[in-house]
């Protein structure tokens, strides 16, 4: 297959789409609940190291590739390791990521839809008057009914499935440019309001002052794969978007500018959410269900609180939206690349991930209980294993590949920095997130 002639319109249009795709579940959901699962302020700062680390130097490494190659990831790898002179089996790297965001779209996709419910019940004032327990007890409601969750998880892959088909570059353009600045702008409202209640200290403190007593090999590891995960770093998706990267755009400010943007949306979305767990005295190891019923029970106590809760969730829906869009491009463009129409590739691929994703949805009733592997049920094992073990593999491939077998002046090249530049990079690739990402998977396993 040829180069893409695709491309990002402007440079803010580019780093918009990256942040688009680091932005969703993983900083608003997935951040807070596992950093109240892993004891609060030392997992925080052990996650911001791996970032500016690791996730940073292979995001750069990841987007390189892809910008290089010009294609979708596994003809990308191919054509690079054959003007390299390494073997064509690089390609299955991009198979391998095909594969991680294909375990992941799959319950990204169910979480995803829980969204689109919490949005009709916001806008119905559902919420409003509501005590903590009853929002609590409403969420359980909704996990025991698979039907309504499937009705969701079925929506979101539709929504999701027809910007794929229509193009990537194209239908995402408009769509981020307007939504990250609303939702930074309602999470700074969010945190600033979190700041009047009580809770606000105590959440400060279990957010910054780190217990190092909390800290075990297996804390290192979630760290390590949260910080790939939230970047969307590690399964080739950001190496199919490098492919429509312009040629005269600085790749590490591009690249910096997303983690920052990645990073203080979590924080904030953390501050927000543990300032209601502290001041409602509720568990900040909850699990999956934290920011569901800790925001409805801050916003039910707000004036113009349906409204309020009504922007919120149609936003985080929109920032799944373009995060999923981005987890099902690589497998799309994949197939593309085997020949099939871009819209046949995204229905078969729409289907298989729907198929899938009814695990995660019975994971919360019927197969509670089902624990086909290391304990866990089938959505602590998708949403657990890929994030956590796939993607440092991944990323710890890519960032092999770029940074000892492709040739150097193409690497270069396609980073675009002086040489100086590029022996940082280089450096920090080859000597930190290499052997770090290897120690701390092995640690972490054993
Ligand atoms: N970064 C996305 C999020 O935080 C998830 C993601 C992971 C997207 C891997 C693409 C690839 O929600």
């Amino acid at each position: 297959m040829n180069e893409t002639l695709e491309r990002w319109s402007t440079r803010r249009a580019f780093i918009l789409a990256v942040t688009g795709a680091a932005v969703g579940l993983g900083n608003i959901w997935r951040f807070p609940y596992i950093t109240g699962e892993n004891g609060g302020a030392a997992f925080l700062l052990l996650y911001i190291a791996f970032v500016l680390l690791l996730g940073l130097p292979v995001m750069m490494a990841e987007i390189m590739v892809g910008r290089a190659g010009r294609r979708s990831p596994v003809q990308s790898l191919g054509h690079l390791a054959a003007q390299a002179g390494a073997s064509s089996r690089w390609r299955w790297l991009g198979l391998f990521g095909a594969f991680t965001v294909f375990c992941i779209l799959s319950f990204y996709s169910v979480v995803s839809g829980w969204s689109i419910e919490f949005l009709v019940i916001s806008i119905n004032g559902g919420f409003v008057g509501a005590s903590p327990a009853e929002i609590g007890a409403g969420f359980d409601a909704f996990l025991a009914d698979p039907a309504r969750m499937i009705f969701n998880h079925t929506l979101f892959l539709i929504m999701t499935m027809l910007v794929v088909s229509a193009g990537v570059a194209k239908g995402l353009e408009r769509l981020n440019n307007l939504l990250m600045p609303l939702l930074y702008l309602l999470l700074l409202l969010l945190a600033g309001y979190a700041a009047t209640t009580e809770g606000f200290g105590p959440a400060l403190a279990w957010l910054f002052l780190p217990d190092v007593s909390a800290v075990t090999p297996l804390v290192v590891m979630h760290a390590m794969g949260h910080a790939f995960f939230t970047l969307a770093v590690g399964a080739c998706a950001l190496m199919a978007y490098g492919a429509y990267m312009p040629d005269h755009q600085s790749l590490p400010r591009a690249a910096g500018a997303v983690a920052v943007l990645d990073v203080t949306v979590a924080l904030l979305a953390g501050i927000a959410i543990f300032s209601v767990v502290f001041a409602q005295g509720m568990d900040p190891g909850e699990g999956p269900g934290l920011m569901f019923v800790t925001l409805p029970i801050a916003f039910a106590q707000l004036p113009w609180g349906a409204l309020w809760l009504s922007i919120f969730f149609l936003l985080l829906l929109l920032a799944t939206w373009t995060s999923s869009i981005n987890l099902a491009e690589p497998m799309v463009a994949t197939l593309q690349g085997m020949g099939l129409k871009r819209g046949h590739a995204a229905a078969i691929v729409g289907l298989a991930v729907w198929l899938v994703g009814l695990l995660t949805v019975l994971s919360f009733s019927t197969l509670a209980e089902w624990r086909p592997m290391f304990g866990m049920n089938a959505f602590e094992l998708v949403s657990t294993i890929p994030p956590e073990i796939f993607l440092p593999l991944g990323g710890l491939l890519i960032a092999i590949f770029a940074a000892w077998v492709m040739p150097e002046a193409a690497a270069r090249r396609a980073l675009g920095v002086g040489p100086g530049g590029f022996t940082l990079w280089r450096g920090l690739v080859r000597w930190v997130a290499i052997p770090l990402t290897l120690v701390v998977l092995v640690a972490g396993l054993a």
